[in-house]
């Protein structure tokens, strides 16, 4: 079944979508190109995902760029990642700001090439005061990771006498968390058919709904975006409740 804009529009959107960009190297392979095309197309999908949550007013995007265990691939591999995000900032960073995109890098991005963490703090300082839609570009990106900065942080707080111990709970801890005062996601998106959540926002999808498609991501299009939505809007979201089960 086709899904129309009208009939989306119709049920709430989700306010924040979350996407593992999952599947380049296969797409490579099947075509008998190097893995590397695989990267550079799958960019072009992460921009065309872009311009379909501008057409939906959805205003919170999640991408999983590299994760803190991607390091163990080969240094050619790396680099070309890292090549890429230099060559996406410096293709698009104007077309970004003009949209209102804030690009917003989570993750130990310290860690990068001195050029790859430049352009990504240029990137990031350029638009920081946009808001149409707020991209969190996770890099370098372990959702434990993240847990432990968070906790660490929290700590530090305590021992500074800045907080209690009695003022943790969720709300607060999410507030050290890198998507402080974002809401969690409502949607993950995993193509490429694996049923792996792979380290990737522990603690902000305890409730997401999952959606899993055989689509690698460089042929992820807007009518998958679409079907991704249009099936998150006629689920039954309980919450550990009843939801629409009662009877
Ligand atoms: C997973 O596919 C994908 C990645 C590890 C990298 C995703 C990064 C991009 C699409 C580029 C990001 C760029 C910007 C500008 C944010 P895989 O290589 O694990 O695929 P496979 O499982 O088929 O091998």
């Amino acid at each position: 079944m086709k899904v129309t804009l009208e009939e989306l529009k119709q049920k709430p959107m989700p306010k924040h979508i979350a996407v593992i960009m999952d599947g380049n190297g296969r797409w490579a392979i099947n075509k008998g190109l190097a893995r590397n095309a695989g990267h550079r197309v799958g960019v072009q999908a992460l921009k065309n995902l872009i311009i379909a949550l501008d057409e939906l007013k959805i205003q919170y995007l999640t991408v999983y760029a590299f994760s803190t265990e991607n390091w163990k691939r080969p240094a050619d591999e790396v680099n070309a990642l890292m090549e890429l995000m230099i060559e996406f900032i410096d293709k698009e960073i104007d077309y970004l700001d003009e949209k209102g995109v804030r690009v917003n890098p989570i993750g130990d991005i310290s860690r990068l090439s001195g050029k790859t963490y430049e352009k990504i703090m240029f990137a990031k300082e350029k638009t920081k005061n946009n808001s149409h839609i707020i991209l969190n570009v996770a890099l370098n990106y372990g959702g434990r990771q993240e847990i432990i900065r968070a906790a660490k942080a929290f700590c530090e707080d305590v021992q500074k006498g800045n907080m209690q111990l009695d003022d943790l709970d969720e709300a607060c801890f999410s507030r050290y968390l890198y998507t402080a005062g974002q809401p969690d996601p409502d949607l993950l998106i995993r193509p490429s058919g694996e049923m792996r959540v792979s380290n990737f926002l522990l603690w902000q999808i305890a409730y997401s709904e999952f959606w899993v498609t055989n689509i690698l991501w460089p042929d992820f299009k807007k009518e998958h975006l679409w079907q991704a939505i249009w099936d998150y809007q006629n689920r039954d979201r309980r919450y550990g409740g009843l939801g629409g089960k009662r009877s």
